[in-house]
Formats: structure tokens, C-alpha cells, sequence
């Protein structure tokens, strides 16, 4: 049977560290974690770990394959605040319901999931943190 973990009490004993939504935005950092832009550029680059160029571009990267599946994330440091940036990685489907964006910090209703992977998120908090630190980095001018 699958395990629920939409309840806060499921959270927790996944280990997920509680945040606040205010508006379209988590101003906290997760856990009061401080983002390395350096390594949440690994993170996004890697192919294996954030896969976000299957579907985003990104500015002044020799990548082959960039996605177009979703908006490209040049400027997105000047157009989102890091609270913005923040709750869309968490879970993008609080946003819109009907995303395709995978939630990278949520354990419950995930479809498809290994059975090595449930109650684990895509991404831990640190990782969160660094993703955000680097994407607030990106301005439109490459
Ligand atoms: C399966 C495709 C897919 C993947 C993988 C994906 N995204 Fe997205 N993303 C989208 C789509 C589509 C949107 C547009 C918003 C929506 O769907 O409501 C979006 C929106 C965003 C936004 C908001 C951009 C804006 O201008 O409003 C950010 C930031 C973002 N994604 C970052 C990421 C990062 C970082 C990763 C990897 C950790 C990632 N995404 C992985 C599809 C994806």
C-alpha cells in the first residue's frame, strides 16, 4: 500500500522540513539553509539528478538538447524573487494544478515512483537551496 505523506505528520517522518506558503511564494530558506549558486548549477546541469534541461533552456551554456517544454530560465533571477523561485521547485503544482513540472520537494501523489524512491523527494532541502541561490543569479543579459 502506498504510504501518504500529505499530511504533516506523514512529512515530518519523511524527514521533510516544514515551510510556509505566503501567496505564490516561500520566503523562508528550507530548514534556514544557505544556497550555493555553484553547486545548484551542477544540480541543474546534471542530467541525472535535476533534468531540468529536458525542458528549460538556459542562457550562455553549451548544451546540446536544451528543452523548450517549458520557459527558457534566462531572466528568471530578475522576473521571480528567490520566495517565488523557491515554491515552484517545491511543488509547481501549487501553482498550476496541471503542470508538467515534476514537484522536486513533496512525497505524496507521485506517479511512477521506483519502490527504492518512495518518501524520498527529487531534490533534499540543501539542494533546493542551491538551485534557487543559482537560478536568482540568471538576468536576462546572458
Ligand atoms: C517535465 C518538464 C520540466 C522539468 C523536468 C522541469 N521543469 Fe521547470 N517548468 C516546466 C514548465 C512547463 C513550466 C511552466 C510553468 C507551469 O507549467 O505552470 C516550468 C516553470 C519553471 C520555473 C518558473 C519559470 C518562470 O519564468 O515562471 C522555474 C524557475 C523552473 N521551472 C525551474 C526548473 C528547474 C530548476 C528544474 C530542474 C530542477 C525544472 N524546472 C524542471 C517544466 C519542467
Amino acid at each position: 500500500m502506498a504510504a501518504c505523506f500529505s499530511c504533516d505528520a506523514h512529512a515530518s517522518e519523511a524527514g521533510l522540513l516544514a515551510y510556509d506558503i505566503v501567496g505564490d511564494a516561500v520566503p523562508a530558506a528550507l530548514g534556514g539553509l544557505l544556497g550555493d549558486p555553484e553547486r545548484g548549477r551542477e544540480i541543474v546541469l546534471d542530467r541525472r539528478s535535476g533534468n531540468c534541461l529536458i525542458c528549460h533552456a538556459l542562457p550562455a551554456i553549451d548544451q546540446h538538447f536544451q528543452g523548450e517544454l517549458g520557459p527558457a530560465l534566462a531572466g528568471v533571477g530578475e522576473r521571480l524573487s528567490t520566495g517565488q523561485i523557491r515554491l515552484r521547485l517545491i511543488d509547481q503544482s501549487r501553482i498550476n494544478a496541471t503542470t508538467i513540472m515534476p514537484p522536486y520537494y513533496r512525497v505524496d501523489a507521485l506517479s511512477h515512483v521506483a519502490p527504492e524512491y518512495i518518501g524520498q523527494t527529487a531534490l533534499q532541502a540543501q539542494q533546493i537551496e542551491d538551485v534557487v541561490a543559482y537560478l536568482s543569479t540568471l538576468s536576462s543579459s546572458p
